[in-house]
């Protein structure tokens, strides 16, 4: 049988989504329970490609590993033969010989598929220009933790079409709940991933409108890594999209506010919000790791329980 990958939510079924969600909290509960005792990967390998930076991703997937009793190994292009041209069809082979699962972090979302299409052990998008799936998994493992089930909920998207919202785009389809999207005009997600959301996606202008009555706001910063020199510019187009207190008092009474992280106070949020009651970003962080393990379990054992 082919490898299982994980590119986007998309790889996954609707129950197969939910049942990562729900082991994913099991796991995270063992581990506050007994520590890290449950070891089904002692000796097994995953490789993690970085070309972008990383804190969260690069953490949670090494310590996943480690407390599976495996070894993961940090590839930084740079140092790699990638970064002198080696072509990604060959280095995939060549790690399909030796490691257990590849992590990639990259720019092209094309060049994460031409490396999943040759490698014969599971690949794992961990962000690329397009998308953010590991984050969406953490992301609904924290609502689901603080709220119960996501399905039918309202959640609002503030800021910039990237990565990230296509991901809670494709996780609006998935979880089957209604995603309001506020960007400003030419920021917008790209259309056919907001078409083929169909009535999932709602998109708005004003985020007071928006975040009426949401049970969920997120954000994400205004320049994503590759847009540096953009920051400017974007600084001043993004104007009146900060996410604030008063902007979250719209929201329903008991709304919370995600962020993946790294933010930048005082530009898509104000200086305050992550010391609000309401903001569960440090939980949310945290559960990069829990979601990550039940995935990793996932494509390599299948559903364990
Ligand atoms: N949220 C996230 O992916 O963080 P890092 O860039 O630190 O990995
Ligand atoms: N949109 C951001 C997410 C970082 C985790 C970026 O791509 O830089």
């Amino acid at each position: 049988m082919s490898a299982r990958h994980f590119l986007t939510l998309l790889d996954l079924s609707a129950d197969e989504l939910a049942y990562l969600i729900q082991r994913g909290i099991t796991i995270k509960n063992q581990l506050k329970a007994d520590g890290p005792t449950y070891t089904p990967f002692s000796n097994r390998t995953l490789a993690m490609i970085f070309e972008k930076s990383s804190t969260r991703t690069r953490v949670s997937f090494e310590t996943a590993m480690a407390q599976f009793g495996g070894h993961a190994l940090f590839l930084s292009s740079r140092d790699t033969q990638l970064g002198r041209g080696e072509p990604i069809g060959d280095t995939a082979r060549v790690l399909s010989e030796m490691v257990d699962a590849v992590m990639i972090r990259t720019f092209s979302h094309a060049g994460l598929e031409a490396f999943a299409a040759a490698s014969s052990v599971p690949v794992i998008n961990a962000l690329t220009d397009d998308y953010h799936p590991c984050q969406l998994l953490a992301d609904v493992m924290t609502w689901t933790e603080c709220r119960g089930p996501i399905k039918g909920k309202t959640a609002v998207w503030i800021g910039d079409g990237n990565n990230m919202c296509h991901s809670w785009i494709n996780a609006a389809r998935r979880f089957d709940f209604q995603l309001r999207i506020c960007c400003p005009e030419g920021y917008d997600p790209r259309d056919d991933i907001v078409a083929a959301a169909g009535d999932h996606v709602t998109i708005l202008r004003d985020p007071q409108e928006a975040a009426s009555g949401a049970d969920l706001i997120t954000t994400d910063v205004w320049a994503s890594m590759g847009q540096e020199e953009e920051q400017a510019k974007r600084e001043r187009d993004f104007a009146g999209f900060q996410v604030t207190e008063a902007l979250l008092d719209r929201a329903s009474e008991d709304a919370i506010f995600l962020h993946c992280l790294p933010a930048h106070r005082g530009e898509e949020i104000s200086t305050t919000l992550l010391d609000d009651s309401r903001a569960v970003v440090w939980q949310e962080a945290g559960n990069r790791l829990h979601a990550q393990k039940a995935l990793i379990e996932f494509l390599l054992l299948g559903q364990v329980d």
